[in-house]
């Protein structure tokens, strides 16, 4: 009898030590991701990712083309994130800036030309915002510093493979004229240096793309896309 209670109170504490090891941060509700976050230890971080497979992240089957810390939350604590994407025929990644990462933007295939402005003070011969332009074809590579203002543009008729890597798990996205224009009239006249009427600002408002991706008219006209 004494050695039975024994053993399966032995077993009952191994069992509870299994459980506290096993759940270094078991705060009810709070996300994978947040859970590692809160991790004391990486040892305790990686006993959350008890499975192999919290290790892959499939492209394939992802809603979205990039993997952060939020969908593949492996990545808590590296300070990286990745993104694999197509950019379509004659399509456009919109102005844009990441507000927390450098990327480094690598063409697997096709054809992709950026433009990019880097910060106030950046200047060309003429003392004008210097405008960095790249064309890049297959294998090539380019970077766009954290907070860089950069668009990417597929002039060709076919799509163009692209892979970009960040240097944060949450890079963020800002769309500089969305995000423009979704100011008040009041403030963007002015800044417009009233050159633009109030009922022109709506048209333009209601006219921008309001989507990451759009597509180039005259390109489409060229490649005969539907
Ligand atoms: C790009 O690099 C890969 C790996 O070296 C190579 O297999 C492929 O042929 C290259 N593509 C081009 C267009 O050079």
């Amino acid at each position: 009898m004494f050695s039975k209670a024994l053993t399966s109170s032995a077993a009952t504490v191994l069992a509870l030590s299994s459980v506290v090891m096993a759940a270094p941060a078991p705060a009810s509700g709070l996300s994978l991701t947040a859970q590692l976050q809160l991790a004391d230890t990486a040892v305790d971080k990686y006993q959350l990712l008890s499975k192999d497979s919290d290790f892959v992240f499939d492209f394939k089957t992802s809603l979205f083309p990039i993997a952060t810390r939020k969908n593949f939350p492996a990545l808590v604590g590296s300070g990286v994130s990745v993104s694999i994407a197509t950019i379509d025929a004659c399509g456009i990644a919109a102005l844009h800036i990441h507000p927390r990462s450098a990327e480094i933007f690598v063409v697997l295939s096709g054809h992709v030309y950026t433009e990019m402005v880097l910060e106030g003070g950046v200047v060309d011969a003429n003392g004008k915002d210097r405008v960095i332009k790249t064309d890049l074809t297959a294998n090539m590579t380019t970077i766009f510093p954290q907070g860089s203002l950069h668009a990417q543009v597929n002039t060709d008729c076919t799509p163009a493979l692209i892979v970009a890597a960040f240097t944060s798990e949450d890079p963020g996205a800002a769309l500089i004229m969305p995000e423009t224009l979704a100011l008040p009239d009041d403030f963007l006249s002015p800044t417009f240096g009233g050159a633009i009427a109030d009922k022109d600002l709506k048209k333009i408002r209601d006219a921008i793309p309001r989507g990451p991706f759009f597509q180039i008219e005259a390109c489409r006209k060229k490649c005969n896309l539907k």
